[in-house]
């Protein structure tokens, strides 16, 4: 273990084990007033540019967690571009600060992405909206995709999507030098996975990524997914003074949501016109598999614009989340085949040796070691290291008073790397959360967030890994590239590998 990571263990079980924060409800330290803003430490401004900027810092922002939480404690402040923003990193503290919220909480007011949905005229959608704009949104869409029985819905539509994956992989095998059976860049081939399910279930078609001839759109809708990441995180660390000296992030960034919206209003107008011709006058349960979300959302009489930005933004949010996790997943299962023999039995008992087998997504909900491994998975490699909430009111946090409109950043990646919460927290350990070792705070890893504004896809993203994950491993044993160093995370606004994966895919 580094010394940094000693250190925010120590920082951690302090926290931790601090009567006045675990005990009390609101986790003041009574001995003392609230201290304000000014009174949170944190690295000067020049010094933490210079750590973004020059020192790769900004590829590294969830070991800036680790690193903030070891050198300042479980709460420190530092500008980020143009804004101030209070990171906290203790479980304890983020239960605290995630119980106040208020009934439409707010996760980034003055974000680039809100900015292009204002300089386009374009309607927000669900991750962008704010308000009562949101939660008009909101109440429409969760009961269309977070309600477990709405989730299985679209189990069907999954299945062959996840069938055309099998083949795909089998296709990929053996191109370029190496193993027979090595498949390269695995993310890439489960970029086009997750943006073939997320468009089955939201529009209902298939597009052809898991074809040999993948479509050039679907191909450059990809390339814009990533590229935005990159963007945005550039156009938000970046002082205004520096962006106008320096404007080709944002230009970027416009250029690459420009392109998301044009692919998704072709998609979105065909289905219109279908669902005018197909459905009028019909209900819900007569629409049988061909229903998909935009559907519903043209029934509910949603405008055109928001269906657009709803759908645009869904497509992005379904793509790199459920990919990176899935090619983290069998990068860990094939360096553990341990780990991997024991979920191929588990699964093989529940499906059946048949590759044909069309488990219920109920069936593999409640499979025990896939579910921890998916869990294990989302604990080491968070898609989103670090999410954001900016109260409505004044807040507390441990000893301190947070004003309201202060952008607080969530350090998820830090504290599911607390070795005070997860023992051996760098190694991959699915039997950890089957009873193995003392449960951790429950707030310790929380990868699809909290709360009123958790993730929406949370339902539809569980049901594709588990799909997936059966699938694959009924077909293959996965093994690392032979000869192959270890691959480390890094941020790109979610976290991504630092480099491809490249893995092989062994008949069974
Ligand atoms: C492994 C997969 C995924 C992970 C780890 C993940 C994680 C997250 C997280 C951390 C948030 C912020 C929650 C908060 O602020 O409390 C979020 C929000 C969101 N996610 Fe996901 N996500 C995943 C998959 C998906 C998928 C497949 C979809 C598409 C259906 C999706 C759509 C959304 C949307 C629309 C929001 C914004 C919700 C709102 O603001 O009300 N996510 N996700």
């Amino acid at each position: 273990m580094t010394q940094a990571l000693k250190f925010a263990a120590r920082v951690f079980h302090r926290v931790r084990c601090t009567p006045e924060l675990s005990a009390s409800r609101d986790y003041r330290n009574y001995d003392s007033a609230p201290r304000r803003l000014a009174d949170i430490p944190g690295p000067s401004t020049p010094s933490f540019l210079a750590e973004l900027f020059c020192k790769g810092g900004l590829s590294r922002l969830h070991e800036l967690q680790v690193q903030g939480a070891a050198r300042f404690g479980p709460v420190w402040l530092a500008s980020f571009g143009t804004v101030r923003t209070v990171y906290v990193a203790a479980p304890v503290l983020v239960e605290q600060l995630l119980r106040q919220e208020g009934p439409r909480p707010e996760r980034c007011s003055f974000s680039p992405w809100v900015e292009h949905r204002r300089h386009r005229q374009r309607a927000c959608g669900l991750l962008t909206a704010e308000g009562e704009e949101w939660q008009r949104l909101r109440s429409l869409l969760a009961p269309l995709l977070l309600r477990p029985q709405a989730a299985a819905g679209y189990a069907g539509t999954l299945d062959s999507v996840v069938r055309d994956l099998v083949r795909r992989l089998r296709r990929q095998r053996g191109r370029g030098t190496g193993p027979p059976a090595l498949v390269r860049d695995v993310a890439g081939e489960f970029y086009k996975f997750g943006l073939e399910g997320i468009a089955a279930v939201l529009l209902g078609s298939r597009l052809g990524c898991l074809e040999a001839e993948v479509p050039p759109d679907t191909e450059a809708f990809i390339r814009a997914v990533g590229s935005v990441f990159v963007s945005t995180l550039l156009t938000m660390a970046m002082p205004s003074w520096l962006q106008r000296l320096v404007p080709g992030p944002w230009v970027r960034l416009c250029r690459d949501w420009d392109q998301m919206f044009a692919f998704a209003q072709q998609h979105v107008e065909r289905r219109e016109a279908e669902v005018a011709m197909r459905n009028r006058g019909k209900s819900e349960e007569d629409m049988g598999p061909g229903a998909h979300l935009t559907y519903f959302l043209f029934r509910e009489e949603l405008p055109a614009q928001s269906i657009l930005g709803n759908v645009t933004e869904l497509l992005l949010a379904g793509v790199d989340t459920v990919s990176n996790t899935l090619s983290w997943a069998l990068y860990e299962l094939s360096r553990h085949p341990e780990v991997q023999t024991a979920l191929h039995s588990e699964i093989t008992a529940a499906l059946g040796p048949g590759s044909n087998a069309h488990p219920p997504a109920t069936a593999l909900s409640q499979l025990p070691l896939l579910k921890a491994v998916v869990k294990e998975v989302l604990r080491l490699y968070p898609v989103v290291p670090g999410n954001s909430r900016v109260p409505d009111k004044d807040i507390h946090v441990g000893d301190y008073i947070i004003p309201k409109n202060t952008l607080v950043t969530l350090c998820h990646y830090a504290t599911s790397r607390d070795p005070a919460q997860f023992p051996e927290p760098n190694s991959f350990r699915p039997a950890r959360w089957l009873g193995e070792d003392p449960a951790p705070h429950p707030f310790a890893s929380l990868p699809f967030g909290f709360g009123k504004r958790s993730c929406i896809g949370r339902r539809l993203a569980e049901l594709e890994l588990q799909m997936a994950l059966a699938q694959i491993l009924t077909h293959f044993e996965v093994q690392p590239e032979p000869g192959a160093a270890p691959i480390r995370p890094m941020t790109r606004t979610v976290l991504v590998p630092e480099r491809s994966i490249n893995l092989q895919f062994v008949d069974r």
